[in-house]
C-alpha cells in the first residue's frame, strides 16, 4: 500500500511538472508561429500574433538602433527663416527659394537692399526695388543662377552650396 501512494504521487507530481512546462512554454506569444513583424517611420516595431485570443501587439522601441542622418531638407519657411545672415542667405521670392548666401555685397543696389530679406519673403522688395520699379531682365537672370528649389520642396542636402 506504501508503495502504491509513493509511486502514485511520483506519476502525479510528473503530470503536474509536465503541465506546467506545456503551459510556460505557450505563453509565450513570440514562439508562435504567424507571428508578424512590422515596422513605422520612427523606430517603432510590432511584434502582431493573430493566433492569441486577443490579437496581441508588442511595440518594441529599438533604442540601439543606429541614428540615421537626414539628408534632405524641406524649404519651408521656418527652414528659410533659419537663414539670417549675410553669409547664410535664403530668401523666398514668388515662389521660389533662393540662396544668396554671400551675394549682398556685391549688389548693384547696396547690400542693405538685401540683407532685411534674408531669411524672408523677399517678393515685393525684389519686384518693386522698394517702390523703384521693377529689376532688369538682367537681374532675373542673376537671381535664377542662386535659385534652390521651389518654396516647400524636399531637397538633398548636397544641393545646397553654401549656408547650412
Ligand atoms: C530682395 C530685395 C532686393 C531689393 C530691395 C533690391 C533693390 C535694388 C535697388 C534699390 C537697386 C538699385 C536700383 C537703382 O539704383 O535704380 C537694385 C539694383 C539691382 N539689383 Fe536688386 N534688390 C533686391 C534683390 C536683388 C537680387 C536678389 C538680385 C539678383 C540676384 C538683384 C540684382 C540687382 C541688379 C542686377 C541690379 C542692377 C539694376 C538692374 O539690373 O535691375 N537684386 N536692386
Amino acid at each position: 500500500m506504501k508503495l502504491f501512494v509513493t509511486i502514485s504521487l511520483f506519476i502525479f507530481t510528473i503530470i503536474i511538472i509536465s503541465v506546467l512546462t506545456v503551459g510556460l512554454l505557450n505563453y509565450n506569444p513570440v514562439l508562435k508561429t504567424n507571428t508578424i513583424l512590422s515596422s513605422d517611420n520612427n523606430d517603432n516595431y510590432k511584434l502582431t500574433s493573430p493566433n492569441t485570443d486577443k490579437n496581441t501587439v508588442i511595440t518594441i522601441t529599438d533604442s540601439n538602433k543606429p541614428t540615421v542622418q537626414n539628408s534632405t531638407i524641406t524649404l519651408d519657411m521656418i527652414e528659410i527663416a533659419k537663414h539670417n545672415t549675410a553669409n547664410d542667405c535664403w530668401i523666398y521670392i514668388s515662389g521660389n527659394v533662393y540662396n544668396l548666401s554671400g551675394f549682398s555685397d556685391s549688389h548693384s543696389g547696396g547690400p542693405n537692399a538685401i540683407l532685411p530679406y534674408c531669411g524672408a519673403d523677399g517678393s515685393n522688395a525684389f519686384d518693386t526695388k522698394n517702390g523703384r520699379g521693377g529689376h532688369s531682365g538682367n537681374a532675373k537672370q542673376i537671381l535664377n543662377s542662386f535659385l534652390i528649389d521651389p518654396l516647400n520642396s524636399t531637397v538633398d542636402k548636397t544641393k545646397i552650396n553654401g549656408g547650412n
